[in-house]
């Protein structure tokens, strides 16, 4: 009996569908081999939605997600909507509904992909970047005080509690100790964020006592995006807050090639996790057929590893490598074939490893 995985396709704006479509593809043309049988479910959630029925993220949509085993989504963001509505109304929502206290974002350099890094290859850029996904500056705490006036006050706060920032830090040594990562680099500001990022650091040392084996390390994030362009060699597992891990992971995905190939899941460990391209939903490319679907199925085989399928999750992730490399380059529009074209062949390519 094949194992059955139910999966909410939340395809979202723009060139979220096209992405998710080959994504689906693949799946569904390698699911025998690997003894699975996924069980898609469609949501229309997205910004032409909100436009024709002004709602968000509904009762009904809550539940389909939590009758799922993940959730896999395209791209959220429409040029007639207003820039965080949907941010704020669908994605972190959803983020928050659903506890997702991880956002693990790998920052990989595939072989044959080019990197803007002179002299750096595949060897040097290998790291993952935790980043904790439910706080910190984005926990939403502040307001206005005379608003509209010259007198206008604005805070917006960051909330840092212990629980979440030690259950974010503890995954990070979990996953350092269960794939085969040799160290853990704090990425935090304590020089200046004296009273939250101290209380990441007292944290991350007393963790750190758990794994004796796993080395440790500090950066200001400042530092960090220094090094992750000198020397990103030198990282292998990264952990940090909401806000700093946003950011660093648009320079890590810049140096992994671009936002083609970059993947990233929004995680709770025990409940629904949800998968994503990091890119967003390019509205001039939508429906072209020129978009990079690479990143979307790089986020289904995270999903695919979560979901406890592991030697599956590995040859997707070969099968994209094999396939990167015989594309011209990873934009969307340069790739030297078609959104459908780049999803047949990755799914050649898996089949074939089972031949
Ligand atoms: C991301 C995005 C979101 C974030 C935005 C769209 C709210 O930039 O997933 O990194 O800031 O987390
Ligand atoms: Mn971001």
């Amino acid at each position: 009996m094949s194992k059955k995985l139910n999966i909410a396709l939340l395809a979202g704006d723009g060139t979220g569908p096209e992405v998710v479509r080959e994504a689906v593809k693949v799946l569904e043309g390698s699911q025998k081999n690997y003894g699975v049988e996924f069980n898609f479910s469609e949501n229309d959630l997205g910004g032409d939605r909100y436009i024709n029925t002004k709602t968000l993220v509904t009762e009904k949509d809550i539940q389909q997600f939590k009758n799922a085993d993940a959730v896999l989504l395209g791209a959220i963001g429409h040029p007639d909507v207003k820039p965080g509505i949907l941010e704020q109304g669908i994605l972190l929502k959803l983020r928050k509904e659903f506890d997702q206290y991880i956002n693990l974002r790998p920052v990989i350099l595939y072989p044959g992909v080019e990197t803007p890094l002179a002299n750096k290859g595949p060897e040097d850029i290998n790291f993952i970047v935790v980043r904790e996904n439910t706080e910190g500056l984005y926990a939403g705490a502040g307001g206005y005080i005379h608003y509209g006036t010259k007198n206008e006050v604005a805070t917006q706060e960051s909330i840092n509690t212990y629980f979440a920032i030690h259950r974010c830090i503890k995954y990070a040594f979990e996953y350092a100790k269960n794939n085969n990562r040799k160290k853990v680099t704090l990425c935090a500001k304590t020089n200046v964020l004296t009273y939250a990022h101290d209380l990441w650091e007292r944290i991350f040392y007393q963790v750190a006592e758990d794994y004796p084996d796993i080395e440790t390390d500090y950066g200001h994030v400042d530092a960090i995006c220094m090094w992750m362009v000198k020397n990103p060699e030198w990282f292998d597992v990264i952990v940090t807050d909401n806000m700093f891990g946003d950011i660093i992971t648009d320079l890590g995905a810049m140096i992994q090639g671009g936002m083609g190939i970059a993947a990233g899941g929004n995680i709770n460990p025990d409940g629904t996790s949800m998968f994503e391209p990091i890119g967003g939903s390019a509205p001039k490319y939508t429906n072209k057929n020129v978009i990079n679907p690479l990143a979307c199925i790089g986020a289904a085989a995270m999903m695919v590893k979560e979901l406890g399928e592991e030697k599956y999750s590995k040859d997707i992730d070969d099968a994209i490598v094999e396939t990167a490399i015989s594309l011209e380059s990873l934009s969307a529009g340069k790739m030297g074939m078609s959104t459908s074209e780049v999803g047949d062949m990755v799914l050649n390519s898996l089949l074939s490893q089972n031949e």
